[in-house]
This record gives C-alpha cells, structure tokens and sequence, in this order.
C-alpha cells in the first residue's frame, strides 16, 4: 500500500490512519462486520444501534433486553473480525424510547465511541464514563453551542468530535424543508464557519475540537475538498451501503446501484426529521396519502404517533435490508447515482492511498 496523502484523524485517545468515519447506519446496515472491516483498514468503524432487538422481538416486552442482547453480538463480532482493535464507536439515535439502555450497554462493553444525533445528545454524558469520546452529530452552529453549554454546566465536559451533516447528506436531516429547498442557506461550509466561531469563543480546547464533514463523499477527491475548506475527517453513509461487508443484502445494494439522481426525494419520517430515500412504490403510496398497515409491537421512537403516522419506519428500514423495494423505505444521500458497483472495503481503502 502507497502512503496516502490524506492526514490521520484523532479523536480522544484514538488515532486512525485515514481521516474517515463510516457511518453506523440503521437498520442493520452498519453491522459488526461492516464495522470491524472498516477498522482493520485503518478507519472508525461504527455499530448502528438502532432497531436491533426488531428481528426477534416478537411482543414489546423483549424488545430493550433483545436490542441490548444483540448491540452486545455485534460489538464481539466487530472486535473479532478486528483482533480486538479499535476504534470501534456504536451510533445511538437520540429520539429512540432505549437510548439511555443503549447507551449503557455499548459503554458496559467496552467501545471507544459513541456517536448520537437525530436530536440533541444533551444528557449522554450522563450515562457514560471518562474513557469513552462522545461524537455529537449536529446541522447548525447553534445547536452546537446549545450542547456546549449544557455539557460544560452540568457535566464539565466537551465533544470529542463534533460531526456536521450537510443538506445533502443520507439519512434523517437536521433541517426544515425550506432549508432543504435552498441547501446554499445551510451549506457544510457556512456550518463549518458558524461552528468554529462557537468554539472559539469557548476556549483553547474547545477549539481544538475535531470537525468531520458528512455529505455525500464518493473517495478521495471529496475527503481531501473537506479537508482543505478545514474539517478534520469525513463521516461517510452511502458509499458504504454497497460494500460487500455491509449488512445490506444484495437484492437492497442493487437497488441502489440501479438509482438515479431523480429517484431521489426528502419525506417526513415517524423520527418527526426529513428523511432523504429513494422514491419506491412504499413512498409514492405515503405521498398520495395512504396508510400503510402495521402494528407496533414496540413503541421504538419518542415521537410516533402510532395512530397518526401513515407506515412503520421500524418495518420499511427491514424490508429495504432485504430488497423489498414495493415495502422498503431506502434512505439514501444524492449521491446515490455515483454507486455504480459494490466493492470491498479494503479496495475503498486502497483507493485513498
Ligand atoms: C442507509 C442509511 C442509514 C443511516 N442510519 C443512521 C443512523 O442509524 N443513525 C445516524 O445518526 N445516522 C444515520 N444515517 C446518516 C449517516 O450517519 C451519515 O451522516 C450520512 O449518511 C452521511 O451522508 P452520505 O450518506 O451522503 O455519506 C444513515 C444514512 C443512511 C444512508
């Protein structure tokens, strides 16, 4: 392997050779094995936490025991796959009903990161010791100084990263729809700017903090773009969907390979944020206004209303796992259309050299 151009990235105690962070999506798709993969190649590898305990959980009551049970599974699985290496983080979203027991149990098991958005992680440092770096996700300036000061005041601590998503970024975003329409209002760089004006006017250490860019990066050209506007790494989703490690079952990565840009829409999700998929049949019937048949055998997000909501997000993120593209809710970045092949993670990490 050459020695690649990028800078290494270190947060906390931890340093990795290549500035990349691979997102830990739901559900299932950021998998021990994607995750352990993604270390063994010298980046963070990250567990997604959410709607584990949804594969076996057959009635609510086992649904927090089943989620931690399995969280546990695939943290031994990554650390196997990796020797025991790190740094392993696990993605805790802040709108699920078991995010305090997640969290709890991710750190009961040892791994050096948690990564928390979909609202604000203002309690998690609560919930975890000193050793463990704490990785907010946020969209604004604002809400990064929001976080500082409860985190200073009430536990006298600081991120150890802080990752901005962009407007054009996969998954659930941090925006209003009007944002979203005018994304040049929201850019990474003007989220960039206002996050460092916030933390220098914090302090030396604030200043030092981390900054990682999420949005749409295919490869090298996209981290290094990131790394010269004045981040520190690189949290990449959708690539990663398509690597042959990742929990994605084939029939789901040829979906996405088959995506075009125009397939490409932001719904509202049960998560009460957008949420950018592809336009599938499932999206189109919610769109003209049907609801979907479903029952909740466990109340999985602080903000569905399980009587207003018109589908089970729990349930559609299982059936795109599986390649179910009639019921499957497929989140997705923009630059979905740039997926052209599934790959291994060791020749994603080749191409960095
Ligand atoms: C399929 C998929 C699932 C995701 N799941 C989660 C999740 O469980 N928790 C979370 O904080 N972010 C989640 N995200 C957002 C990612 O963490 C990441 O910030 C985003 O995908 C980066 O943008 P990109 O997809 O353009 O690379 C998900 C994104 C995708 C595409």
């Amino acid at each position: 392997m050459g020695v690649s151009k990028l800078p290494e990235l270190r947060i906390g105690g931890h340093v990795v050779r290549f500035p990349v962070i691979q997102a830990g999506m739901g559900v299932r798709v950021g998998t021990g094995e994607l995750a352990g993969t993604v270390i063994n190649e010298g980046g963070i590898g990250v567990i997604a936490s959410v709607g584990l305990g949804g594969f076996t959980a057959t009635a609510g009551k086992g649904y927090v025991e089943e989620s931690n049970k399995q969280l546990g599974v695939e943290i031994q699985d990554a650390r196997r796959i990796s020797n025991g290496k790190g740094p392993l983080g696990v993605n805790v979203m802040v709108a699920l009903t078991n995010y305090e027991s997640l969290v709890r149990r991710a750190v009961s098991e040892g791994v050096d990161l948690i990564i928390s958005g979909a609202g604000l992680p203002l309690r998690l440092p609560g919930y975890v010791n000193e050793k463990v770096a704490l990785v907010p996700v946020v969209s604004s300036g604002r809400a990064a100084e929001l976080l500082l000061r409860i985190w200073k005041k009430k536990y006298n601590r600081i991120p150890d990263a802080i990752i901005l998503e962009g407007p054009f970024c996969g998954g659930h975003l941090g925006f209003t729809v009007s944002q979203i329409e005018h994304p040049e209002t929201c850019s990474l760089d003007i989220l960039l700017r206002d996050t460092k004006k916030v933390l220098a006017r914090y302090g030396e250490a604030e200043s030092r903090i981390p900054l990682i860019a999420a949005e749409g990066v295919n490869g090298i050209d996209d981290i290094e773009r990131f790394i010269s506007m004045g981040f520190q790494g690189v949290q990449i989703g959708t690539r990663f969907i398509c690597m042959k490690e990742s929990g994605m079952e084939q029939a789901g990565q040829e979906i996405y390979i088959r995506a075009k840009k125009e397939d490409v829409v932001v719904i509202q999700s049960p998560v009460g944020l957008p949420v950018r998929v592809l336009k599938t049949p499932l999206v189109e019937r919610i769109a003209g206004g049907k609801k979907e048949k479903f029952t909740c055998n466990y109340k999985c997000l602080h903000t569905c209303d399980i009587k207003k909501v018109p589908f089970c997000i729990a349930k559609a993120l299982l059936s795109a796992r599986l390649g179910d593209y009639e019921n499957g809710l497929f989140m997705t970045g923009c630059n979905v259309e740039e997926i052209k092949n599934t790959m291994t993670v060791h020749d994603f990490f080749q191409s960095l050299s």
